[in-house]
């Protein structure tokens, strides 16, 4: 046996032959320590397993765990998979623990189940279980945020079903560094897919992101576990999406709806209508546009404010939509509509707390800037979605169909889209 030495960057594992002072990787300074490998020179033995016709794999045929909460469900690919792994992130503060919570009371119906907390007491966890009226026997939690401990307590529970809250301040005691540092975060959670995979239990880990979604370590574990889930939205507001951004058992274009409430999180079942409570009718600035998250239609309001900026330099700023493509659509405006918006500050709200990514919201949002510019109310019953092209062109937006009937649907008849306009201009004319 020969030993060689090479270096590697504590932070991100980068391997060097020699000391350098910032990684290249992570860009991080004199994060390098000497690491001895060792190389066996005895000829290896190599072992081939024989390939298997995929026709008659066994793994494609497992039960799955259902919660009956659907909007879950649906996005796990019908139900959790027996000895998954998946990863629940998103913002402090957006409600991960309460959904995980609801969930766990559900499986715990049939399963015992664990939650294993490091961030909350088990009499907090109990208090919020008391309010949300939740309180099935088998449901049981420990506050605990040593790993070796957690997976014993796994074991002599006899635990079906694990939540682990959060794996950012589970630590081990094999390894050096702090809590939440990524070696802490990937040890661990190969620990728990360990232990998950033999003991085919099923387990939900739950991961913090920043707004930028910055923070490494969930960014680490991504590649590392079977289904990863965001639950997006604003936290002051009272909606919320479930996202699969990665699932190795089902497709990833499905979302899910809730609601955060006194009660904790309710399923939207039929989001056009919620989203559209409340709203002012006929407004200026207001505009209901029809989008499609996974393969739901659902109608929601976009709304513009324009007014003339007190400095040189107009603000442009926007909720639940991209500033970039903001930018691009002031400058489509003032140039293929001859609006001049050069010293207007303008601000965007998608209502609700709801994010909006498709291009089909584009036409919208131009929509509601020329209404609040104009002064000019866009009618109560129209709805509007198009891609707009930088010549002021409106280009056609997938399942058309589906937009035009979920707003039928709910009584909308004026559909203004690129199947009655080709330009910006001709649709701007709707509000004269
Ligand atoms: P929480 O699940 O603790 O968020 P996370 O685990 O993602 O940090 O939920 C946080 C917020 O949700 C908290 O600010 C209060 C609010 N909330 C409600 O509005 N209603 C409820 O029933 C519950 C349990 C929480
Ligand atoms: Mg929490």
């Amino acid at each position: 046996m020969k030993t060689k030495t090479s270096y590697e960057c504590e932070k991100c594992q980068y391997i060097s032959p020699k000391w350098i002072g910032k990684c290249p990787s992570c860009e991080n300074w004199n994060s390098f320590k000497e690491q001895d490998v060792k190389i066996s020179k005895t000829p290896r033995k190599i072992e081939v397993k024989e390939a298997q016709s995929l026709s008659i794999s066994e793994t494609t045929k497992q039960e799955r765990i259902k919660t009956n909460i659907e909007e879950f469900d649906r996005i796990m690919g019908n139900g959790i998979v027996p000895g998954s792994l998946t990863l629940l992130t998103g913002e402090p503060g957006i409600g991960k623990s309460t959904l995980t919570l609801q969930i766990a009371n559900r499986i715990a119906a049939s399963k015992k189940t664990l939650i294993i907390s490091g961030e909350e007491s088990v009499g907090q966890i109990a208090a919020r279980a008391q309010r949300l009226k939740l309180n099935e026997k088998n449901l049981k939690a420990i506050n605990e945020f040593n790993l070796e401990s957690a997976l014993e307590s796994i074991r002599s529970e006899k635990a079906e079903f694990v939540i682990i809250d959060s794996i950012q301040v589970i630590s081990s005691m094999d390894i050096q560094s702090s809590a939440g540092s990524i070696n802490q975060i990937r040890y661990c959670t190969e620990q728990i897919m360990e232990l998950a995979k033999t003991k085919n239990i099923p387990v939900i880990l739950i991961g913090h992101v920043t707004k930028e979604g910055s923070l490494a370590g969930p960014r680490v574990l991504e590649h590392l576990v079977d289904t990863v889930v965001h639950f997006e939205g604003d936290r002051f507001q009272q909606f919320r999406m479930l996202r699969a951004a990665k699932n190795r058992f089902g497709s990833c274009s499905e979302v899910g709806i809730f609601e955060m409430t006194g009660e904790g999180l309710k399923e939207v079942k039929n989001p056009s209508e919620q989203f559209l409570e409340g709203r002012k009718k006929g407004a200026i600035g207001s505009c209901i546009t029809v989008a499609i998250e996974g393969t739901r239609p659902f109608l929601v309001e976009v709304q513009a404010l324009s007014s003339v900026s007190p400095f040189g330099y107009p603000k442009r700023a926007s909720n639940g939509f991209d500033l970039n493509r903001l930018q691009i659509l002031v400058a489509v405006l003032e140039k293929h509509a001859k609006l001049n918006l050069q010293n207007q500050d303008i601000f965007i709200n998608i209502v609700g707390g709801i994010k909006l990514s498709e291009p089909a919201a584009d036409l919208a949002v131009l929509m509601a800037i020329a209404s609040s510019f104009l002064k000019k109310p866009i009618h109560e019953n129209s709805v509007i979605f198009g891609e707009v092209g930088l010549s002021g062109e409106l280009r056609k937006v997938s399942h058309s169909d589906k937009r035009n009937k979920e707003s039928q649907k709910m009584g909308f008849e004026k559909i203004i889209s690129s199947g009655q306009f080709k330009e910006i201009s001709t649709a701007l004319q709707i509000l004269n």
